[in-house]
C-alpha cells in the first residue's frame, strides 16, 4: 500500500501517475481538507475503471489510515506564489511536516518516506528529526526535477533526445543549487565539452529558474514534473530497482558533510537512499557545492528549536 499525504496539485499528479505505473493494488490519498482526498479518489478511480487498471484510491482525512504503508509520500504543505521563494514558506511548512511526520512514525513505522515539501532540503531535515528513521528512509525529491531540467535544457540546444542526457545536480533545491557540467554526460561526454560557456550558462539559469517561470506563467507551482519525478523514485522503492539518481538525503560524512540533507547521487531501493554516490569533484567545483550546502545550513539554523 502507498501513501499521498497531501490532496493538492502535487498530491493528485503523483496519485494519478502511481496508478497508471501499476506501483500498487491500493493507493490511499490523506489531506486535512474534507472531502478533498475523498473527491480525488472518486475521480481517480473512475479513471482506473475507464483505463482498466487494478488500483483501488481511498479518500480520507485520519493520518492512521497510512497503517500498512511501505511507503509514503508526502507532498503536504503550502506551495509558492508568484514573487516568492521556496524558503518563505519555511515555518508554516515545517509545522505541517512536524506533525505528519510523527504521525508517520505512529502508524507507518517501517515505511520510506519520499518528500516534495518546499524548501525541500530543511523539510527532510525536519522529518528526519520528526520521524527518528534512519537517514536512508527520508528521501526528499528534487534532483530528478532539477536534473530533469537540466536535461530538457541541455537537450533542446543540442538537439537530442533529453533522456540521452544523464544530468548531475547537487546541493540545495534553490536558488543556489549546483549543475555540474563535467559530471553531466551527454553519452559519455560532459557536457562542458558539448555546450559553449555560453550556452552552458543559459542552460544553468534556465534550470535554476525554471520552477519559480511556471509559477509565474500559470500562477501557481509546478506539478506535472514533480509528480512524474517522485513516481519514478516511488518505482525505485516499490520494485528495488536500485536505480542511481539524484535526491537528497542526510549526508553522513559524505562530500565532507554532516547531517545536513543535500541533493547527491544515490542508489534507490527498497531501503531507501541505500547508499550515496561520491562524485569527485574539482576544488572550484568543491566550493561550489560548499556554497550550495551553505545555503542549506543557514535556513536549517534558522528553524525554530523545536524542529531540530
Ligand atoms: C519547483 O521547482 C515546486 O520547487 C518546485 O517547481
Amino acid at each position: 500500500m502507498i501513501t499521498v499525504v497531501g490532496s493538492g496539485r502535487v498530491g493528485a499528479t503523483t496519485a494519478a501517475m502511481l496508478g497508471l505505473m501499476g506501483l500498487d493494488k491500493k493507493i490511499v490519498l490523506i489531506d486535512i481538507i474534507k472531502g478533498l482526498p475523498q473527491g480525488e479518489a472518486l475521480d481517480l478511480n473512475h479513471m482506473s475503471s475507464i483505463l482498466g487498471l487494478d488500483v483501488y484510491y481511498y479518500g480520507s482525512n485520519d493520518y492512521a489510515d497510512m497503517k500498512g504503508s511501505d511507503l509514503v509520500i508526502v507532498t503536504a504543505g503550502l506551495a509558492r506564489k508568484p514573487g516568492m521563494t521556496r524558503e518563505q514558506l519555511l515555518e508554516q511548512n515545517a509545522n505541517i511536516v512536524w506533525s505528519i511526520g510523527k504521525d508517520v512514525a505512529k502508524h507507518a513505522p517501517d515505511s520510506v518516506v519520499i518528500l516534495t515539501t518546499n524548501p525541500l532540503d530543511a523539510m527532510v531535515y525536519v522529518m528526519w528529526k520528526a520521524t527518528g528513521f534512519p537517514r536512508e528512509r527520508i528521501v526528499g525529491f528534487s534532483g530528478v526535477l532539477d536534473g530533469g531540467r537540466l536535461a530538457f535544457y541541455t537537450a533542446q540546444k543540442l538537439g537530442v533526445s533529453p533522456s540521452a542526457i544523464i544530468p548531475v545536480v547537487l546541493g540545495q533545491h534553490g536558488e543556489s543549487m549546483f549543475p555540474v557540467p563535467s559530471r553531466s554526460y551527454l553519452y559519455g561526454i560532459p557536457l562542458d565539452k558539448l555546450l559553449k560557456p555560453e550556452d552552458y550558462k543559459e542552460v544553468v539559469d534556465e534550470t535554476v529558474k525554471a520552477g519559480a517561470r511556471i509559477t509565474e506563467l500559470r500562477g501557481f507551482s509546478s506539478n506535472w514534473a514533480p509528480g512524474a519525478g517522485v513516481a519514478l523514485m516511488a518505482k525505485a522503492v516499490k520494485r528495488d530497482e536500485k536505480r542511481a539518481l539524484v535526491a537528497s538525503v542526510v549526508l553522513r560524512g559524505e562530500y565532507g558533510v554532516d547531517g545536513l540533507p543535500v541533493e547527491v547521487p544515490l542508489i534507490l531501493g527498497r531501503g531507501g537512499a541505500e547508499k550515496v554516490l561520491e562524485i569527485e569533484l574539482s576544488p572550484d567545483e568543491k566550493n561550489k557545492l560548499a556554497q550550495s550546502v551553505e545555503a542549506i545550513r543557514k535556513l536549517i539554523n534558522s528553524l525554530p528549536n523545536q524542529y531540530k
